[in-house]
Parts: structure tokens; C-alpha cells; sequence
């Protein structure tokens, strides 16, 4: 297994390529299983979970061919229905396969997947949603088994909870389906929104796109025809790094990002006092010498990402005062805690709130990566702690990170992957 190992208090300074989104990436590879041609996808993320989803798609019969940050899949050689254990209890995501292959084929069967390191995430608004357009549902020997022999049906919607995937696996449900499907109180994300308008530029009309209200005209199982595409730059890896300038206060450039999925994220930043010049591609952070205390509670998009918590935490305990951090997300999206307080950070939790009091002088630890973002939230705290931090279990970042090491590398840091 890798570990990686980080020299503490250097400061940083250069530029950082974005990488394509993950969590755009995975329901837009899913996407291709909707489609009669072969579908040519640019710009994605050189990270596990992609390398997973294609996996998957494989061993159900497709063809990927997978070159740098670009793949072609080919799903008209998909035959096989049954997404298996093996591959959905690495990774959950695996469930966004369940909606395009039900609709196209009339029958599906997906691994349930499990429990996971931040919380229970239960996948019962998504079966809801399928037996409302027509699906009769069984939970048998650990999987969902979904068939809808005479195709899903168009109706009317409402997501009791606002789900990202829920809503990405229902709109390609909807895609093939017979007649229109509202979905209401429906996901915001950028991710979702490339979604919804590929599929848009695909013949599949839908109104709504970026609103909670969507409206999806279904093609009657007519397979649909998918152009080129380029996946849209990832939120999460530029607000890292843009976390990663305000703790070490460096100025740094990311390059081939957007800022205005980063609106809550830059805000942020923006109170704890550091300043911005945004380009179409491109942000520039110039950090504050002095880190100003934060509230913040994590919402669904545009309010602020849980997916970003984890690196706020670390910033927080720098900045001088005390700070609030919620999690309305996600019941134990704390685990960075533990590690953190190991660091020598002064953090006390009350159920979903951590309470941060800083500035903290962090000390490097050995010390355990427990999921994707609390993993990077340990690497921004290496980065100001004095001595060596070595951060075990770094598959975790390996899943959502493209080439952080080299990244961080480019703009000074001292960061070395090794074997355990
Ligand atoms: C997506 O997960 C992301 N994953 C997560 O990113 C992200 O943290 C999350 O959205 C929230 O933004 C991908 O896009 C692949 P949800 P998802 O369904 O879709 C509850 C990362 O680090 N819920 O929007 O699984 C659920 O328990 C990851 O990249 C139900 O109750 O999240 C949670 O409390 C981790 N029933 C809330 O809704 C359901 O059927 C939001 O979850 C579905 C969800």
C-alpha cells in the first residue's frame, strides 16, 4: 500500500491545471449506456473511480478505450444486466448504472451498496422513483433486482430529499422512458446540469436544466445518438487547492476551472480574508496573513459543499479565533477530526458541529486518510504542520485526486509517495 509522506511548513507558489470532474465524469460514463453510437468523452480525471465505472461497463459487455484523459465507449456490445458485488462495494457510484440500464433493457440488477465511512447513504429515493415510473423492485440476496418490461413510464416526481446521484440516475431513467417525467425538488450541481444538457444536445429535450424543477421528454427506448464532449473542470479539487494557498499563504493560480460553480467556496475564503482575481479559466488566490474565523453550515449546491468541509476544518484550525463548522450532509463526515486532533488541532464536536479553535501550531503524525475529502483535508494540514506527516491509506485520495502529488510538487511542496 502507498503512504505519502509531507515536509511541513513550505509555502507555495505557482500554477495548477485543473483536472475534469469526478463526480462529473460518473454519470456522464453511465450516460453512455443511453446511447447508439460510440460516445467520445474528453478531459476526464486520471483517478481510480473512473477506472472502476469503465471496469464495470466492461464486464457488462461494452468497449472502453481508455487513452490519458480522453475514453471511447462503445455500449452496443452492452449485454450483460447485472452490475455485481465485486465491483459496487468499491464504489458506490456504481449505483448511477441502475437508471440507464433498467430503461434501456426493461430489467437490471445492481449490488446494493453497503454502508460507508461517512454516513449511512441509503439509495431509497432512487428505487422510489423507479417504481413510480413503472418498475417492480425486489431486494433479493444483497441485490436490487428492477424490471420493466414494456419500459419505464413518465410521471411526476418529488424527491423528498435533494440527492445528486438520485437525481443524475432518474433523469437517464427518464431519458428512454415513454412520455414526460417531472422531477421536483431535483439537484443543482454543475455535475448534474452537464448531465442534463449533453443529453439536451442529444435529442433528449429537457426543461428546467440548473432549476430544482426538471422536465424530461423520453424517446420511447429509442437509443439516442451522443456527440463528443469535454467534462466540465472539477469544483472540488480547485477549492482544495485553493484551501491549500489560503493555509500556506501562497498565492497560486489554478488553471482550467470555473468560477462560478466555486461561488460559496470563494466566498468563503473571501471572510476569512483572502482576495481573488478570476478569469473565464482561471483563479488566482491571494492569501491574507492573517486567517479570519468562519462559520459555515454544508447545503446542497449553490449553498456551500459538504464535499469541501473536510479542507475548511484544516483551514480553520490556522485562523485566529474560533470557528463553526455543520454538517447537514452527511451524519459522520468527521472522521478527519480524530486525525487532525492527532495533529495537535483544537476541535470539539457536538454531534454535526465542530467547534475550531485557532490558531493551532499542527505537529506532523502518522496519520490515517478515512475518505476521498478527509484525506485531503490531512495533506492541507501536512503542509503548515512543523516535521514530517506520513498519511496512510491514501487510496481514499487515489479515488478522487488526479496526480495530486505532482501537483502540489509543481508549486513547491515537499511530497513523496511511498510504499508502506
Ligand atoms: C454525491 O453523492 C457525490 N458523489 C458526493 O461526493 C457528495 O458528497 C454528495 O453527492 C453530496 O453533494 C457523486 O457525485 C458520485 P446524495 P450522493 O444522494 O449522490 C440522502 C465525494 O467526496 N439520501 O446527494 O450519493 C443521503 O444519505 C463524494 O466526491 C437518502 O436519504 O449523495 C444524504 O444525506 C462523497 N436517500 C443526502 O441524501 C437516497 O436515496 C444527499 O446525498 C439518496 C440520498
Amino acid at each position: 500500500m502507498d503512504y505519502l509522506q509531507i515536509e511541513g511548513i513550505k509555502s507555495l507558489n505557482g500554477t495548477i491545471k485543473i483536472s475534469g470532474a469526478k463526480n462529473a465524469s460518473l454519470p456522464l460514463i453511465a450516460m453512455t449506456i443511453l446511447a447508439k453510437n460510440s460516445v467520445n468523452i474528453k478531459n476526464l480525471p486520471n483517478v481510480a473511480d473512473i477506472k472502476t465505472l469503465l471496469k464495470l461497463l466492461s464486464n457488462l459487455g461494452a468497449k472502453c478505450d481508455f487513452l490519458e484523459d480522453r475514453v471511447v465507449v462503445d455500449t452496443a456490445t452492452l449485454t450483460e444486466t447485472k452490475a455485481t458485488y465485486d465491483i459496487v462495494k468499491t464504489m458506490r457510484a456504481s449505483i448511477l448504472v441502475l437508471g440507464p440500464i433498467l430503461t434501456r433493457f426493461g430489467h437490471c440488477e445492481v449490488s446494493l451498496p453497503g454502508g460507508c465511512a461517512i454516513g449511512q447513504r441509503p439509495i431509497d429515493l432512487h428505487l422510489k422513483a423507479l417504481e413510480q415510473m413503472g418498475a417492480k423492485i425486489k431486494i433479493k440476496a444483497g441485490y436490487v433486482q428492477a424490471s420493466a418490461p414494456n419500459g419505464l413510464k413518465g410521471c411526476n416526481i418529488i424527491f423528498d430529499k435533494i440527492t445528486v446521484t438520485g437525481t443524475a440516475n432518474i433523469v437517464m431513467a427518464a431519458a428512454l422512458a415513454t412520455g414526460k417525467t417531472t422531477i421536483t425538488n431535483a439537484a443543482r450541481e454543475p455535475e448534474v446540469v452537464q448531465l442534463c444538457e449533453i443529453l439536451n444536445a442529444s435529442g433528449v429535450t429537457i426543461e428546467g436544466i440548473g432549476t430544482a424543477i426538471l422536465t424530461i421528454y423520453g424517446t420511447s427506448q429509442e437509443l439516442i445518438n451522443i456527440k463528443e464532449f469535454s467534462i466540465i473542470p472539477d469544483r472540488i479539487e480547485a477549492g482544495t487547492y485553493l484551501c491549500g494557498g489560503a493555509i500556506t499563504k501562497s498565492e497560486l493560480t489554478l488553471e482550467n476551472t470555473k468560477a462560478e460553480h466555486l461561488g460559496a467556496v470563494i466566498a468563503k475564503l473571501e471572510e476569512m480574508g483572502s482576495t481573488f482575481k478570476i478569469t473565464k479559466n482561471s483563479i488566482t488566490i491571494y492569501p491574507s496573513q492573517v486567517i479570519k474565523p468562519v462559520k459555515i453550515i454544508t447545503q446542497e449546491y449553490p449553498g456551500f459543499p459538504t464535499d469541501m468541509q473536510a479542507q475548511f476544518l484544516a483551514l480553520a484550525t490556522q485562523a485566529d479565533g474560533t470557528s463553526i463548522i455543520e454538517e447537514r450532509l452527511f451524519e459522520n463526515r468527521f472522521m478527519h477530526v480524530s486525525e487532525l486532533q492527532r495533529m495537535g488541532a483544537e476541535i470539539s464536536l457536538n454531534g454535526n458541529v465542530a467547534t475550531v479553535s485557532g490558531k493551532s501550531q499542527l505537529s506532523g503524525a502518522d496519520v490515517m486518510a478515512t475518505d476521498l475529502r478527509a484525506s485531503s483535508a490531512l495533506v492541507l494540514a501536512a503542509l503548515v504542520s512543523e516535521g514530517t506527516t506520513n498519511i496512510h491509506r491514501i487510496y481514499h485520495l487515489d479515488r478522487g485526486y488526479d496526480s495530486l502529488e505532482q501537483k502540489l510538487k509543481g508549486v513547491g511542496a515537499k511530497i513523496t509517495r511511498l510504499k508502506e
